[in-house]
């Protein structure tokens, strides 16, 4: 019989949503050996939080998210809020002995994402990093094409990561826009996902140099004032990684037309992938090794049941999307938890990321290469 494992999840809005949607759905679409509980819902607002519970079914509410973590009946805390508080969230799980999985970017600063990992170490808890797309079946499937070979050896990684909701100057302030919030803009919050598909992907970054630049200055806030903006609008590195390859990152939220554009293509000796979220479902592939008159790049429909996660789903080519990826995050954690192995991307993981994202503040502000 699997296992009952109560739930308490912080963060009832974009990410309460999708984590909620993903813990439904794994116990589902896959074999668990752990059941989730949705027990308690916390946040702020009681009356909005009451009607998160109800449409989600989690069994409680509570506006003390550091009384729910001391409860004995709670196994795993979900961290489904802004990123200043992942730090205090995680460390008081950890010490109380429960299971994490917490939101990106993992924390305000590589400081704080160290304390972090030492204390779920410490606990010998199993702690996972929501870094979803690795999740993405066309995406499982370009780590595969790489370990059988197929690229060969590894020269560039070219990644954007393109929004478009501050393009407009008068776009409102919100708490991702002040660096006390959220630790930076678009180089930390999109960044993070790039550099994680990364090093999952080609392997350990070995130096970066890196631009930020801020376009917008000032926004409207509530109060019809404005409002300083304190984190980067974009963010440019180049690095270089540990195996020879070369990389590209742009991050952006001023990308006009562009609404939640995560892409990369890999260039190897044998063979290319490309990746876009915005049409997850699809790997293109180019490989040498076709003959002359037939090279080119295919088009691959990553939803056959030999796809990793596909199989799960629905017959081949009834594609999936964005909250899958939540459900399969989900799946995994619980049966990390059950057979107590470790998952990744963890809080380790998170601890790397911060630290190359750091060494690229660094190289923008004495505008120079730096080593990791
Ligand atoms: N993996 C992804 O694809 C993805 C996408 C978007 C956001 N995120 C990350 O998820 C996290 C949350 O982002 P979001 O977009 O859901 O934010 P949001 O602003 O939509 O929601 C934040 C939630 O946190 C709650 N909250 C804030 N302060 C609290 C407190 N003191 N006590 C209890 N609850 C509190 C709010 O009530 C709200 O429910 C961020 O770290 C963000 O970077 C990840």
């Amino acid at each position: 019989m699997p296992k009952p494992l109560n739930i308490a999840i912080i963060g009832h809005q974009f990410m309460g949503r999708a984590h909620s949607n993903g813990w439904k759905q794994a116990e589902k679409f896959f074999d668990l050996n752990a059941t989730p509980i949705l027990k308690v819902a916390c946040g702020r607002n009681e009356n909005e939080l009451a009607k998160f519970a109800n449409n989600w079914g989690w069994e409680e509410i509570s506006t003390d998210w550091e009384n729910v973590i001391i409860r004995d009946d709670i196994d795993i805390i979900d961290i489904a809020t802004p990123t200043y508080l992942h730090h205090d969230m995680a460390i008081a799980a950890a010490k109380n002995g429960k299971h994490i999985f917490c939101e990106k970017p993992f924390a305000l600063n590589l400081e704080q994402a160290e304390s972090m990992l030492e204390s779920a170490e410490e606990a010998n808890i199993t702690h996972y990093l929501n870094h979803n797309y690795r999740r993405c079946p066309a995406v499982r499937l370009a780590k595969k094409l790489i370990e059988d070979g197929k690229l060969g050896k590894l020269y560039h990684w070219r990644s954007t990561y393109q929004q478009d909701w501050l393009a407009n100057p008068e776009a409102p302030m919100r708490w991702q826009l002040q660096h006390e919030y959220a630790g930076g803009g678009p180089h930390i919050d999109l960044g993070s996902h790039c550099i994680d598909l990364a090093r999952y992907l080609i392997g350990e970054i070995s130096s970066i140099f890196c631009i930020k630049p801020k376009f917008v200055n000032e926004r409207p806030s509530d109060d019809s004032n404005k409002e300083e903006v304190t984190v980067d609008d974009a963010s440019l590195m180049a690095v270089e990684f540990k195996n020879g390859a070369v990389g590209s990152f742009e991050c952006t939220r001023y990308a006009s037309g562009r609404k939640n554009r995560n892409q990369f293509e890999i260039n190897g000796s044998r063979g290319s992938v490309v990746f876009d979220l915005e049409r997850m479902n699809e790997l293109e592939y180019f490989s040498s090794s076709d003959t002359q008159e037939e090279q080119g790049f295919r088009k691959i429909l990553a939803t056959d049941p030999a796809h990793e996660y596909a199989g799960n789903w629905w017959p081949p080519g009834h594609i999936i999307g964005y909250e899958h990826t939540f459900a399969h995050a989900a799946a995994d954690f619980l049966n990390a938890i059950a057979h107590k192995e470790p998952i990744h991307p963890n809080f380790s993981d998170g601890v790397e990321c911060m630290r190359i994202l750091e060494k690229g503040s660094q190289s923008n502000a004495e505008c120079k290469k730096i080593s990791l």
